[in-house]
């Protein structure tokens, strides 16, 4: 099966088309269709598909990593563009979420969760498909569900909050879930966030697909957010394991990114606006 997978929204441009944007999104062409993977923050998705010349009104399926403004904003964009399509996604996708940040010396609580309700997605359109388990979605392609933890140093942020039953806990990223696309050169994994832990999902999707070899592993990887120490614990990690292409986005960080280059050298890239992966 051909494929190739786009990066239509991200926090940086280099390939001298689109806007960047604090969000992700991948727009996915294979031979059976066209499928997106998240919707960046709702700025650039529209813009960015029309200069990169992907048509978001061909795609047949969504799928949504979690309910993050920055990976569902443009939801609603895309919606008005192609009306009916399946949303797939974890139910607590529209869980409220919380960010308290320190800024100028001042702590600051910030809405990051969906902007829209799940009534007006579906009067545009949106079918809310919710899974929590390891799905198949289409032949070949599949959503992670809920990520077990186990390691003992991928850290959830402790900035990140999440309310439930009226109360503002930790959040636990339950609806935190992957894309893979099942290749012949081997698996393709997408991250949204990986607020999961990047390692906890690759030994996710080794267990439940019975496949250790990785052609490439791309998106969001949240390792800007951690302390060296665990960054270093997760480069290790990949180290020992058979994956050819690492393509971080997004909540990566400079930082993390820098490491990674240095460290896995031509194997890496960084998934700008525009960057392509050809299968
Ligand atoms: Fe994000
Ligand atoms: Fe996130």
């Amino acid at each position: 099966m051909a494929m190739r997978i786009t990066i239509l929204c991200e926090n940086l441009v280099g390939k001298l088309v689109g806007s960047g944007e604090h969000g992700f999104s991948a727009f996915i062409e294979t031979d059976k269709g066209n499928y997106l993977f998240d919707t960046g923050s709702g700025r650039s998705i529209v813009p960015n598909s029309l200069t990169l010349n992907k048509d978001l009104k061909s795609i047949r399926k969504i799928f949504l990593s979690h309910g993050h403004y920055d990976h569902t904003g443009g939801l609603s964009e895309v919606l008005k563009l192609k009306g009916k399509v399946d949303v797939h996604a974890h139910p607590h996708v529209f869980l409220d979420r919380i960010a308290v940040l320190k800024e100028e010396g001042r702590e600051i609580k910030r809405f990051i969760g969906i902007h829209y309700k799940k009534s007006y997605l579906e009067s545009l359109g949106a079918h809310f498909v919710f899974n929590t388990d390891f799905t198949e979605v289409e032949k070949g392609l599949f959503l992670t569900g809920e990520v077990p933890r186990q390691t003992n140093f991928e850290k959830a942020d402790p900035r990140l909050f999440s309310e439930m039953d009226g109360a503002m806990t930790h959040d636990l990223f339950l609806d935190d879930q992957s894309f893979i696309l099942d290749t012949e050169k081997g698996i393709v994994l997408i991250f949204g966030c990986a607020h999961s832990g990047m390692i906890n999902i690759i030994h996710h999707v080794v267990n439940k697909m019975g496949k250790e070899k990785f052609h490439a592993i791309l998106g969001g990887t949240h390792l800007d957010f951690l302390t060296p120490e665990q960054l270093e614990e997760s480069i290790n990690s990949l180290k020992r394991m058979e994956i050819g292409k690492i393509g971080v986005s997004h909540c990566t960080g400079m930082r993390a990114a820098f490491r990674l280059q240095q460290e896995f050298g031509d194997r890496f890239f960084y998934g700008c606006v525009g960057s392509v992966l050809e299968v």
